[in-house]
């Protein structure tokens, strides 16, 4: 019989030490944090599960690559060996380097948008949405219905609701959708995938109506190895090759390379457009960088070149995806109620299910993350009312897991400690707000328990 036990694709030849600290420490710092785990000395975690950005373990090709970094300021060999790289899984005939993603994001929505514009998403991401909003247009989520249940498992719950696309060209009109974008896989839904069928689909309709389609493919690998995993006609597909298809349905893309680039910093922007690349050149030059660096090392291109195809080779992706659905699964078992299926970055718990007896208007969410870190040291983030105020539709507690830092044990370890959190859930008390600052408030807000 073959073996079935999935194993870390890795040796370790260079560790980290992280720190204990005893639960009466964890109460001093957390109340010294005033209960905003962003407020906390990173040393003062054990597990830190706060964001899978930037926080990777690099491998030891990317580490001699370092070596390589070629720093000259203008036609560095580093850049070529990062553009072929990106170019040979995205296809794209311009690749701007930014310094991450969000710097890419506003270069094109600064290039391609404007003032009451319309750009329709499966769901923005943060950084996206405030990008979109920063040049005055509007940031228009279209994820079909099945994605907005928590407890529903649904293979591509990530999916873009396509009808829904239909009617908002057909509503506001062409002229004022500049392109439409599709974030794979899914963050702020729970890190859940889409479909190949549904990037055809979004694709006919934007091809129809002559509109751009780009991705937000920060997780694109991850997306691939779901569509190899769940969708027919895929499972004998590599996930570049995968990965290579779903790019060629667009016509661009932003990407963070600090999630399946694998690398500590970096990201970069692409698009088949002469005219908007020479724009999106320009404003490059002016806030990032020349475009052969665009505010990157020569060795952070390195990194990345060698990353992004790590990011793609299937023994990792099996490891990463059955280690991150072993957390998911094992809690839910346990009981604790989580978003299904489990996504590809991260676990998201449901604390308003975890919490019934805490209002929304007393953050569950602070309230859970508050106790995974009293109880075991964890760090993880709210994505709820703290961060969304009265826009949030959920209070979650996202669990991300950075790439090939974690092992087996710190995830059975993880498991222990919020199942004993959810043995002792009736006794957790909810949350009040002592400062908030006028936006972006979950950064920097302090509470206290009630
Ligand atoms: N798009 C998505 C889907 C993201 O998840 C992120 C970052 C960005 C864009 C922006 O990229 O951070 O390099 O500027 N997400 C991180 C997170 C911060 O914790 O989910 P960036």
């Amino acid at each position: 019989m073959p073996v079935k036990t999935i194993i870390e694709p890795f040796r370790i030849k260079s560790v980290e030490p992280i720190r204990w600290t005893t639960r009466a420490q964890r109460e001093q710092l957390l109340k010294a944090a005033h209960y905003n785990l962003f407020l906390l000395h990173a040393d003062d975690v054990l597990i830190d599960l706060l964001t899978d950005s930037g926080t990777g373990a690099m491998s030891t090709h990317q580490w001699a690559a370092v070596m390589e970094g070629d720093e000259s300021y203008a036609g560095s060999r580093s850049f070529d060996r990062f553009r072929s790289s990106v170019q040979d899984i995205v296809g794209y005939t311009h690749v701007i380097p930014t310094h991450q993603g969000r710097a890419a994001e506003r270069i094109l929505f600064g290039v391609a948008c404007k003032k009451g514009d319309v750009v329709p998403n499966n769901t923005h991401f943060d950084t996206t949405r405030a990008n979109v909003e920063f040049v005055g247009a509007e940031a228009v989520d279209l994820l079909i219905p099945e994605g907005r249940q928590p407890s529903l498992s649904y293979p591509f719950k990530g999916n873009m609701d396509v009808a829904a696309l239909e009617a908002l060209i057909a509503r506001v009109g062409r002229e004022r959708v500049p392109l439409v974008m599709l974030t794979v896989t899914n963050n702020s839904g729970g890190g859940q995938p889409v479909s190949m069928e549904n990037v055809r689909a979004v694709s006919a309709v934007c091809k129809r109506h002559n509109i751009p389609l780009y991705f937000d493919a920060c997780r694109f690998a991850e997306n691939a190895w779901f569509i190899k995993l769940r969708e027919p006609g895929y499972e004998g597909k590599t996930p570049k090759e995968i990965a290579q298809e779903m790019f060629r349905y667009g016509d661009g893309c932003t990407m963070s390379a600090k999630k399946d680039g694998m690398a500590n910093i970096g990201g970069f922007l692409c698009t088949n457009n002469d005219i908007l690349a020479q724009q999106e050149k320009d404003l490059l030059i002016l806030t990032e960088g020349y475009p052969t660096y665009g505010g990157l090392a020569g060795r952070d291109l390195e990194a990345i070149a060698i990353g992004i195809q790590e990011a793609l080779q299937e023994d990792y992706l099996r490891y990463r995806i059955a280690s991150t659905a072993y957390l998911g699964n094992h809690i839910s078992a346990g009981g604790v109620p989580i978003v299904q299926p489990p996504g590809g970055h991260a676990i998201y718990i449901d604390a308003r299910a975890f919490l019934p007896h805490i209002p929304s208007e007393q953050f569950p969410g602070v309230a859970l993350a508050a106790e995974l870190y009293l109880e075991g040291g964890i760090r993880s983030v709210e994505i709820g009312t703290l961060m969304f105020a009265g826009a949030a539709q959920m209070d979650l507690v996202r669990l991300a897991m950075p790439r090939r830092v974690y092992t087996q044990s710190h995830v059975d370890y993880l498991v222990e400690v919020i199942l004993e959190v959810y043995r002792k859930r009736e006794s957790i008390k909810g949350m009040r707000l002592t400062y908030e600052a006028p936006f972006l408030r979950h950064f920097t807000a302090h509470l206290e328990p009630h």
